[in-house]
């Protein structure tokens, strides 16, 4: 079995998934509400949080899994991208848990990690696919051809997908993170009440800060009659991005020539999304935000580290 550690936000998570790829345990602490009342994540009280966390939650992860280190084989832990401060708190724990079993490890891209959630049982995908990941830190699009890796085809040039929804639900005062919130709120709203175009860049790329301001701008002239029209502006404001990150997954697949479609990530749990693409494959909801499971996924057909050749592993923060 693969111990899966994951700390690259706001979850701190651990997961135990056999080498076939059965999920044994799945266990996320969620920061959420501790970073709402500033409207985002804080670095720095991320990482402090990270800190308390890792210990009970890698101990709730073996014990639901009834394991204990003597079953793990390999610890596999997110090396980026992601904050820097919050990845060394899963990164040092998972060192010190490999070095003190003398168990390899194995570092995972964290965007491997989203695509890796589709190789879980009971349903696991297998390459080729045109990915779309889109979360609150990415937006992209991959050509999967195996399970151990993906090149990027096309990425956002400003905010993120799951930034978009984020911004956008704050703007209607939904709070922080605001997308699964504006996604309900849509569901009582007309799509088409407002026109929020969204700006279509070259080649396979997104961008989504004009749409954010367009919303914002209507928010402004509503003025007091905001209040009636909100669930109308989420809908809408849905609407372009769902579009927007459709057209462009359809696009990409069409010019790679893949067949199949599969969309990742925090906004993978969209419903209206679910609904445009009714033939992709989307990761099972439970694991469309960050968690550790798809991090110990990924370390099923990533590079192990034997002992002691990682402890000078660094974090990094971006992709390149
Ligand atoms: O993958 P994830 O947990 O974090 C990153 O790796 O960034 O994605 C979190 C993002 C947030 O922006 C959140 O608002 C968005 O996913 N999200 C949604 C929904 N559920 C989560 N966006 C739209 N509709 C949803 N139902
Ligand atoms: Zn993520």
């Amino acid at each position: 079995m693969i111990l899966g550690i994951e700390t690259s936000c706001d979850e701190t998570a651990a997961a135990v998934v056999t080498a076939d790829g059965e999920i044994r345990s799945n266990v996320v602490s969620s920061q959420a509400e501790l970073h709402a009342r500033f409207g985002g994540v804080v670095p720095e009280v991320a990482s402090r949080r990270h800190l308390e966390l890792v210990t009970p939650v890698l101990t709730q992860a073996l014990s639901e899994a009834g394991a204990t280190l003597d079953d793990i084989e390999a610890v596999a832990v997110t090396q980026g991208p992601g904050l820097v401060g919050a990845l060394l708190v899963g990164l040092s724990a998972a060192k010190a848990l490999a070095w003190a079993r003398r168990l390899p490890l194995i570092p995972v891209d964290h965007l491997h990690g989203h695509i890796a959630s589709l190789y879980l049982r009971p349903d696991p995908l297998e390459p080729p696919f045109l990915c779309l990941l889109a979360s609150g830190g990415h937006t992209l699009l991959l050509d999967v051809r195996g399970r151990d890796g993906y090149r990027v085809l096309g990425t956002s040039i400003d905010d993120a997908a799951g930034e978009a929804f984020d911004k956008g639900a704050r703007l209607l005062g939904l709070g922080y993170p605001g997308g699964a919130a504006l996604d309900r709120l849509a569901q009582e709203g007309d799509p088409q009440a407002f026109s929020f175009p969204v700006a279509r860049v070259a080649e396979l790329d997104f961008s989504f800060s004009g749409v954010k301001t367009a919303l914002l701008y209507a928010t402004r002239e509503l003025g007091e009659d905001l209040e009636n029209r909100r669930a109308d502006l989420a809908a809408s404001y849905q609407r372009a991005l769902v579009r927007a990150l459709v057209e462009r997954a359809c696009d990409a697949a069409a010019l790679s020539r893949h067949e199949t479609i599969a969309v990742v990530g925090g906004v993978a749990a969209n419903s209206e999304l679910r609904a445009a693409l009714p033939q992709a494959r989307f990761a099972p909801l439970a694991l469309c935000t960050d968690n550790a499971a798809m991090i110990a996924s990924a370390g099923r057909f990533g590079r192990r580290l034997p002992y002691p050749r990682y402890l000078d592993l660094d974090a990094y923060a971006s992709r390149s």
